[in-house]
């Protein structure tokens, strides 16, 4: 992203790579609205999350809003439907579908408008299986392995990386959640193909790779998928595990193990390197450390991450950045003894 860019226009190229050569005048209007959105959003899932309906007139906006989408939605949906389109109709369909979640029991036109976005849904579950079902049948029968990933991708251009990935592996459905997400949790955001690509690179033979919040199991399945290490996933949310073994046994990917709990409990002596893309923050992610730092000092780890998560390592005393990948992953390692 190029310095010239506001934070709101390089927010928006990063959420949606194929901006990236728009006008500077569209970037700046839309990313005016994505941080406008972001706002609203945060303050309306708060007041949800309270159990607080939103209030008669706001219900009235909230229908309005999601009228607005779902007609966007069809409209450029009309002019082309290349996997990336779907990729954004999917992601406004999944958000629509959410606001009108509280409302559609006593408003008819929201339950109407649902309807509406839920059709939508299946016509894109459709497409996908129509382009991809074939690609999905040879993963699930086992025939399908990563030279062929790497050529498939090469054919693709790479914002739709991920779009390809989560649909051939089926990672793009994510369940409801079970558990209440406590303080200093986050929600589940799975992590790019770049960021695992180079995970794979830093891997070698021997090595146990522990995925810490490891959701719906992408990072930890298709490590161990790659590069035939062994790989622990270790998460919260239950129904994110069952989908995570249930992927994992899909793909016939066997050296992959799920383990419901959480990283505080979690047993770390067997593990070598450990990928932390933004799980926790706060006192859960100094716990988590401390158990780490006890692990260090029995054996050398290494310790991966993304996101936020990275600059909170930067200023771990007894961890050192090591190297900063292209992908944005950082790897850290333990500051050797005597320094
Ligand atoms: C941002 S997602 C990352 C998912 C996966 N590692 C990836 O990169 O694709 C963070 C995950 O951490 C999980 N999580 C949050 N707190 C946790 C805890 N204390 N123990 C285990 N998992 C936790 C969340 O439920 C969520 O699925």
């Amino acid at each position: 992203v190029s310095p010239e860019r506001s934070g709101a226009e390089a927010g928006l190229v990063l959420a949606f790579p194929w901006m990236a050569d728009k006008p500077k005048s569209l970037l700046s209007r839309r990313g005016g609205d994505l941080t406008r959105y972001l706002g609203l959003g945060s303050e309306q899932g708060a007041r949800l999350a309270r159990g607080e309906r939103p209030a008669a007139g706001e219900c009235a906006g909230h229908v309005e809003d999601a009228r607005v989408q779902i007609e966007e939605v069809e409209r450029k949906l009309a002019t082309g439907a290349r996997l990336w389109q779907r990729e954004w109709a999917v992601i406004m369909l999944r958000g629509v579908r959410r606001s009108l979640r509280p409302l559609v029991r006593d408003d008819e036109r929201a339950l109407e408008l649902d309807e509406r976005a839920c059709a939508l849904q299946a016509m894109l579950r459709e497409k996908d299986r129509e382009e991809l079902g074939a690609l999905q049948a040879e993963v699930e029968a086992g025939r399908y392995d990563p030279a062929r990933l790497k050529a498939d991708l090469a054919a693709r251009p790479r914002f739709e990386w991920d779009a390809f990935t989560d649909r051939v592996f089926a990672f793009q459905e994510v369940p409801d959640r079970e558990t209440m997400q406590q303080t200093d949790m986050t929600h589940y955001a799975g992590s790019g193909l770049d960021v695992i690509f180079d995970i794979a690179e830093e891997l070698k033979p021997g090595d146990r790779f522990y995925d810490l919040g490891s959701g719906l199991g992408k990072v930890a399945t298709l490590i161990a998928w790659l590069t035939g290490v062994e790989c622990k996933g270790v998460e919260y949310e239950p129904a994110y595990v069952r989908a995570a073994i249930e992927s994992a046994r899909r793909l016939h990917v066997s050296n992959v193990v799920f383990v419901h709990g959480d990283a505080r409990d979690a047993d770390y002596s067997d593990g070598d390197v450990f990928y932390l893309y933004e799980p926790f923050r706060g006192a859960i992610l100094d716990a988590v450390l401390a158990k780490l730092e006890l692990a260090s000092k029995v054996k050398p780890i290494r310790i991966l991450s993304k996101g936020e998560t990275s600059g909170t390592l930067d200023g771990v005393r007894w961890l050192e950045r090591a190297a900063t990948k292209t992908s944005g992953l950082a790897l850290h390692r333990p500051v050797p003894l005597g320094r």
